[in-house]
C-alpha cells in the first residue's frame, strides 16, 4: 500500500501518455504545445507503461487515468487503455481527453475497456469555446458526449475550467446541461501554473460563490466517502446530472488527495505543483517490478502536506498540459 506521512492513502495513478496537445486553451497552452518536434518521441512506451502500472497496482492502485496533453493524439491509445484494464489489482480506467476525436474513437476506447470519461468544456457556447480553445469544435464534442451515454459509458464528466469574462456569467446554462443527462458537470478553480499568472490574476473566480448560489437554487452537498479525493460534489431532485466543485485554493483542499501523478517521460509528481520530480523511466527497462515498488514507497514517503499555492507558488509546473491536472 502506498502511504504517506500524513496517512494518506495513494489509490489512485494519473498518468500523461504525452505532452503534446492540439488545443490552444488560454489558460494553458495559448500559443500550442511549447515542446520541440521530438516532444513524442519523449513519450513511455508501450511496456514501459505496462511495467509501470503493473508496479503502481501491486502497491494498491486501482484506478488508472490516462490523460496528457491530449492522449488521443496517440495512434496507441486503445492500447494503452487495453493493458491497464489488463493489470490485476486495476478495477477502473479513466480518460480525460479535450473530446475532439470523441465521436470517431470511443467505440475504440469502450472495445478496449474503458469505464470513465472527462471532457474539457469550457463553454457551452460554440463562440466562447472556440474562443478559449482556439477551435470551433464543440457541437462535435457534444455529439461525441452524447454517444458516451449511448454506448454506455459508466462515468461521463465534464470539467468547466471557471473563469471570469469567459463563463462565469453561464453558470445557469452549465445547471440546465445536467437537467436531463447522467452527466457529472465540474467545475475547476483557474489553478495559477507558471506560464499564466497575469491571465490568473485577471481571470480567476472563487469556487465558493458558485458554491452559495447552487445552494440558493436548492442543491446540496453529497456526503463524502473516505477516500474520495478532493471534489466536492451537490445533487438536486430536479436533476439527472450532478455538479462537481474543484477548489485547489479551499482550506483542507490537499488532507484528502489520493493520487500520484506520472508525466509522459517517465517523472514521478508527487503533487501538481511540486518543485522538483524525480525520474524512475530507468526502472521500467526490464520486467521487475520491486525496484519501482521501492522507488515509490521511498519517495511517496516525502510528499508535501500541501501545495504552495496560497504563497502564489505553482512549483516547477509551467502549464498542466505537462502532467495533465
Ligand atoms: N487551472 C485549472 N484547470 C486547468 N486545466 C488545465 N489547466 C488548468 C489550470 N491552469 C484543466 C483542463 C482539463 C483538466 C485536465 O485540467 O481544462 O479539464
Ligand atoms: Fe490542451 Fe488540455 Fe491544455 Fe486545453 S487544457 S491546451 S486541451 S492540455
Amino acid at each position: 500500500m502506498l502511504t504517506d506521512s500524513y496517512q494518506r492513502r495513494f489509490t489512485y495513478l494519473r498518468l500523461s501518455v504525452t505532452e503534446v496537445c492540439n488545443f490552444r486553451c488560454n489558460y494553458c497552452l495559448p500559443d500550442g504545445t511549447d515542446c520541440g518536434p521530438d516532444a513524442r518521441a519523449q513519450d513511455l512506451t508501450l511496456d514501459e507503461i505496462r511495467r509501470l502500472v503493473a508496479a503502481f497496482a501491486r502497491l494498491g492502485t486501482r484506478k488508472v487515468r490516462i490523460t496528457g496533453g491530449e492522449p488521443s493524439l496517440r495512434k496507441d491509445l486503445p492500447d494503452i487503455i487495453r493493458l491497464c484494464k489488463a493489470t490485476p489489482g486495476i478495477e477502473t480506467v479513466a480518460l480525460t481527453t479535450n473530446g475532439y476525436r470523441l465521436s470517431q474513437d470511443l467505440p475504440a476506447w469502450k472495445a478496449a475497456g474503458l469505464d470513465a470519461l472527462n471532457v474539457s468544456v469550457d463553454s457551452l457556447d460554440a463562440a466562447r469555446f472556440e474562443m478559449i480553445t482556439g477551435h470551433d469544435k464543440l457541437t462535435k464534442i457534444l455529439d461525441g458526449l452524447a454517444l458516451a451515454d449511448e454506448l454506455g459509458i459508466e462515468s461521463i464528466k465534464i470539467n468547466s475550467v471557471l473563469m471570469r469574462e469567459y463563463n462565469d456569467d453561464a453558470l445557469d446554462d452549465f445547471i440546465a446541461f445536467v437537467r436531463d443527462r447522467r452527466i457529472t458537470l465540474r467545475m475547476i478553480e483557474l489553478m495559477q501554473t507558471g506560464d499564466n499568472q497575469a491571465f490568473f490574476e485577471r481571470h480567476h473566480v472563487d469556487g465558493d460563490t458558485v458554491i452559495a448560489r447552487l445552494t440558493a437554487q436548492g442543491w446540496q452537498e453529497k456526503i463524502r466517502s473516505r477516500h474520495a479525493g478532493p471534489a466536492r460534489e451537490f445533487w438536486h431532485p430536479g436533476y439527472a446530472g450532478s455538479i462537481g466543485m474543484i477548489m485547489p485554493y479551499s482550506k483542507d483542499f490537499c488532507a484528502s488527495c489520493n493520487r500520484l501523478r506520472v508525466s509522459s517521460d517517465g517523472k514521478l509528481f508527487l503533487c501538481l505543483f511540486a518543485d522538483a520530480h524525480q525520474s524512475l523511466r530507468h526502472l521500467l527497462q526490464a520486467d521487475e517490478p520491486e525496484p519501482v515498488m521501492a522507488f515509490l514507497q521511498e519517495a511517496v514517503a516525502g510528499k508535501s502536506a500541501t501545495h504552495g499555492l496560497h504563497q502564489g507558488n505553482p512549483g516547477a509546473t509551467r502549464q498542466l498540459a505537462m502532467i495533465g491536472g
